[in-house]
């Protein structure tokens, strides 16, 4: 290019970001205290609290702290929440998951008590009430799907009896979200919705869950039922199935490394897109930051807001509390 050429640039796009004003009017998407929501882990007992060892700044409470944070968080703005459990027993049958005076069962109670307008959502999956850690019913080493999916609809039934807004099945059996859509219905809780977890990967950045959680897989992985991180034709089958089986809202997960997958989701569909920045991307950063490697809040804002770029209506995230203050 010749000087004279420099000098008669037309387009010239830093324009639009000399000044902070500017960038604001120009910017295109936004992340909002709307989008978040916060998985939380409750556990048995009164009155206590354990911070997860790989989780820092996350816990796990008793449902009496539980109902505390949930004050803080719709103060804070934030209107939906996860519910995870650890249950008082593990059986083989996975029965506790269940159990209407159950871990959730009980959370989902003293929450909506006290904090009634607090969107419930609740995990449905096996891996916290076998021995096993798997998602689902264990014989010979092999995860069973039909009979997994028959103690999905009593859990996802039981979370309903219980008043939780939306079940969140995250197990990848086959054919789950058609079933508990049915048995939610014929139980008479056609308003309860169903978040499904339709493209999960078997991905290594869900080990620190596991810690909080006591769920580690007890043999084996989670390759025959969670995806391979090899595909994406495979994830748009997923979704695709889990919408015509009347899935609300479908979730892609993990979430940074997966946004690839979010994009196209919301490219293809036309139902809201949920992301989970998952636990072992929250702890990266935490890991990084404690080192003061990066610079926490910031790493925390631009991924969040990435997500929100690739197409995500919905971001779960351990982060939600701190994004919340921020966006204030
Ligand atoms: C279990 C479940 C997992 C997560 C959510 N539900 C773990 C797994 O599938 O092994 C992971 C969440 C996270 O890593 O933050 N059904």
């Amino acid at each position: 290019m010749s000087q004279i050429d420099l000098l008669n640039i037309v387009h010239r796009p830093r324009r639009l970001r000399r000044t902070a004003a500017l960038r604001n009017l120009v910017q295109e998407n936004t992340l909002t205290v709307n989008d978040l929501v916060f998985p939380l882990f409750i556990m048995p007992g009164t009155n206590g609290v354990e911070e997860v060892a790989s989780m820092p700044g996350s816990f796990r409470y008793t449902i009496d702290n539980a109902v505390r944070e949930c004050q803080e968080l719709w103060d804070l703005g934030i209107q939906a929440i996860d519910l995870f459990g650890i249950p008082e027993q593990k059986t083989e049958d996975g029965s506790e998951a269940y159990n209407d005076k159950g871990i959730i069962q009980e959370g989902i109670r003293a929450i909506k008590a006290k904090v009634p307008d607090m969107c419930i959502m609740t995990d449905v999956a096996l891996d916290p009430f076998t021995p096993f850690g798997h998602d689902g019913l264990v014989k010979d080493g092999i995860i069973l799907n039909d009979e997994t999916v028959e103690v999905l609809c009593k859990m996802a039934v039981s979370h309903a009896e219980a008043g939780a807004d939306f079940v969140s099945p995250s197990d990848m059996m086959d054919g789950r979200i058609g079933a508990i859509r049915e048995a939610l219905d014929d139980t008479g809780h056609s308003d309860v919705g169903i978040l499904s977890y339709a493209a999960k990967y078997a991905s290594s950045f869900y080990g620190p869950f596991r810690d909080a959680l006591h769920s580690a897989p007890q043999f084996g992985d989670k390759t025959t039922y969670q995806m391979n991180p090899g595909n994406t034709d495979e994830a748009m089958k997923e979704i695709e199935l889990d919408i015509i089986e009347g899935a609300d809202i479908v979730m892609v997960k993990p979430g940074l490394a997966y946004l690839d997958i979010v994009h196209r989701t919301k490219e293809r569909f036309d139902v809201p897109v949920a992301i989970y920045h998952v636990s072992g991307e929250y702890a990266m950063v935490k890991a990084a930051a404690a080192r003061g490697w990066i610079d926490e809040e910031r790493v925390m804002m631009e991924s969040l807001l990435c997500m929100k770029r690739a197409g995500a209506d919905i971001i779960f995230t351990y982060y939600a509390k701190e994004a919340a203050k921020k966006l204030r």
